[in-house]
């Protein structure tokens, strides 16, 4: 069998992992061979391409950041229209199933494929874990990690100075990372796309800890956070690839607001793409290679149009169309369980 391989959207750790399991798999365990295209979809559309090797190179790929394919993202529309140029490129180069690993995008566009007739099998990937169907997309711990680690430093600081400390973290529809973040790191408060606030309650809380004696005050904000609309403005950021409003630098505009509504010394750290570079944790390795070994699997068993997700502790193949019919959300259940330590 010719297996393809891509790496699509913005680019996690735990990526070269499941590529590295990939061509294990299919080599090793099947005598396959494995192309490897470059920048997404871009190198399916312009035919850019690497023969992958099951070698030394493939075998150092386990801890190494990014994507040894490259990433691109790519506009769902210019996708549509270019449908027939990939399965083109897929014809000429003889690939008798495509492995594309991704996010919502890419996912959504193998999904199309497979609509098409086409042999995939899709693997998830998002540091925001917003994927459904999944309980959770390698890239997630790791960015967790960092976001964890990076908010126990800031206690110290804040509390040395009596300070609001915001954080701005990775998620623009989804507030995993700052859900989790915010529980793993003791963080006073957690503002969440899928919870509008009100900056009113914000300022008050912040008061309220500072009365009761307490020295400093930790907020962790997504990215994707925004404020009922009578609660305040923000200034808008653009549109996204997707057609959705972007907002950007909302902690800091947050701080602006509380620092003008109740005089508190307020300072804000954006972590930004921190977040998504470097090694992945163990828990992204071992998830990202079984992805990539139950992808191989599933492609010899002709179980096309299915995206490897986790269940429980187990692997298990879910429809495409089913997976790429939402993003996963966090449920007001969890974000209860978040609230009860906030203030
Ligand atoms: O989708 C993952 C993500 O990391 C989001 O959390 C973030 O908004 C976005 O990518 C940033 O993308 P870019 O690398 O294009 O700036």
């Amino acid at each position: 069998m010719r297996i393809g391989v891509l790496t699509g959207g913005g680019d996690c750790p735990g990526l070269n992992a499941v590529i590295r399991a990939v061509v294990r798999t299919a080599n090793g365990r099947y005598g396959d061979s494995i192309v490897g295209f470059n920048d997404g979809w871009r190198g399916l559309l312009e035919d850019r391409k690497v023969q992958l090797q099951n070698d030394d190179r493939n075998d150092r790929l386990l801890t190494k950041g990014g994507t040894m394919l490259g990433t691109a993202r790519t506009n769902p529309e210019k996708l549509r229209a270019g449908i027939d140029q990939i399965k083109q490129t897929l014809d000429d180069n003889g690939i008798d199933v495509l492995i594309p690993i991704g996010g919502e995008g890419t996912l959504t566009a193998a999904h199309w494929l497979a609509e098409e007739g086409v042999a995939v099998v899709g693997v998830p990937k998002t540091i925001d874990n917003d994927i459904d169907c999944t309980d959770v997309t390698f890239g997630f711990d790791t960015a967790l990690t960092i976001a964890t680690e990076a908010i126990d430093r800031l206690h110290s600081t804040a509390e040395s100075h009596q300070r609001v400390m915001l954080v701005e973290v990775m998620g623009r529809h989804a507030g995993w990372i700052a859900l989790h973040s915010g529980l793993a790191s003791g963080a006073h408060m957690t503002l969440i796309p899928e919870q509008p606030f009100d900056v009113d309650e914000v300022c008050a809380l912040v008061k309220k800890r500072f009365q009761s004696g307490m020295s400093h005050f930790i907020c962790v904000v997504a990215e994707g956070a925004h404020p009922a609309p009578e609660s305040m403005t923000l200034r808008e950021g653009g549109i996204d690839e997707f057609g959705h409003e972007r907002f950007t630098g909302v902690a800091q505009q947050l701080g602006v607001e509380i620092e003008r509504r109740i005089n508190k010394e307020v300072r804000t750290t954006v972590l930004g793409h921190v977040q998504r570079g470097g090694t992945p944790t163990p828990f992204d390795r071992v998830l990202a290679t079984r992805f990539g070994v139950n992808a191989v699997d599933a492609a010899h068993a002709g179980a096309f149009g299915n995206m490897v997700s986790l269940r429980g502790t187990e692997i298990s193949l879910v429809p495409l169309a089913d997976a790429t019919r939402q993003l996963k959300r966090v449920p007001q259940s969890r974000y209860d369980d978040a609230a009860a330590f906030f203030g």
